[in-house]
């Protein structure tokens, strides 16, 4: 959504005041049913993870949903082949959603499961989702760019809509993807969504910037980390939300 008159907000990551992001808005207008840009992307996420995890059955795997924020369904998409998932957020209000879903998590989620139940590995499965996510799932408030100096990594890793949506600066852009597969151990698989071409965005009645990145350019910054690298215009027909072109989603490997 065009932003301006709401709130004269900065710019740059670290000054946009992400603890007043207000989840209840952002699900209701994104995640209160299941849009079909998000049943595209979940069918391509879905399918790029069962395909890589029946190669290669069996081995303990480290998931992290990078600015997971008001969204389950990356959590879900990975929730069958992980033993933890992390999910990272900078916002204390997205954290006390985020924490809040851990016990039993909204009914909104359970049609996002049934779409993930298309792909048979996901049907599958045979534990509860709600009660595996709590299990697994830890939910961290911490900031994306600052995880770099740690050892830890993931083996499995997404993130939807952060790198270009949480500054307008194309640096920052740049190296939030840097930290994204910073974080991934080599070989990882990885699915990542991009607005394309945003102008930002409204939450709750204040702006949040964005970084007009087109997909030639979000090709450009991934393949320098990934390889096996697809990336897929979803939604250009069907839109919900103004200000933007498409929505990118992007599968692969982190580069070895
Ligand atoms: C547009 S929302 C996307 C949320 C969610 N991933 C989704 O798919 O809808 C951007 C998210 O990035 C988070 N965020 C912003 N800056 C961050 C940072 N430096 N580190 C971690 N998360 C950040 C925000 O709190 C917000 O939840």
């Amino acid at each position: 959504m065009p932003s301006g008159s709401l709130e004269d907000l900065p710019r740059l990551n670290a000054d946009v005041p992400w603890d007043k992001f207000n989840p209840v808005d952002y699900i209701s207008h994104n995640y209160r049913s299941v849009l079909a840009a998000d049943a595209e992307i979940i069918a391509i996420v879905r399918d790029h993870f069962s395909d890589h995890f029946r190669r290669f059955p069996g081995r303990p795997v480290r998931g992290i949903d990078v600015g997971a924020g008001a969204n389950l369904y990356p959590a879900l998409a990975m929730l069958p082949w992980c033993e933890e998932i992390t999910l990272l957020d900078r916002s204390s209000r997205n954290v006390d959603y985020l924490q809040g879903q851990l016990d039993f998590y909204d009914a909104n989620w359970d049609a996002f499961w049934r779409h993930l139940c298309q792909n048979s590995d996901y049907a599958a499965y045979s534990r509860d989702p709600r009660e595996r996510l709590k299990q697994i799932v830890r939910v961290e408030e911490g900031d994306l760019f600052h995880l770099v100096g740690q050892e830890r990594r993931w083996t499995l890793g997404t993130m939807f809509f952060v790198a270009e949506s949480i500054s307008s600066s194309e640096t920052e852009f740049e190296q939030a993807i840097n930290c994204f597969f910073h974080y991934l151990e080599p070989g990882a698989p990885f699915a990542a969504a991009f607005m394309e071409e945003s102008e930002g965005y409204e939450v709750g009645g204040l702006s949040f910037p964005a970084c007009n990145v087109r997909r030639a350019q979000i090709r450009h910054t991934l393949r320098k980390y990934a390889t096996g690298l697809r990336t897929t215009s979803v939604g250009e027909l069907d839109k919900v939300r103004e200000g933007y072109k498409s929505m990118i989603v992007a599968c692969g490997y982190r580069r070895t």
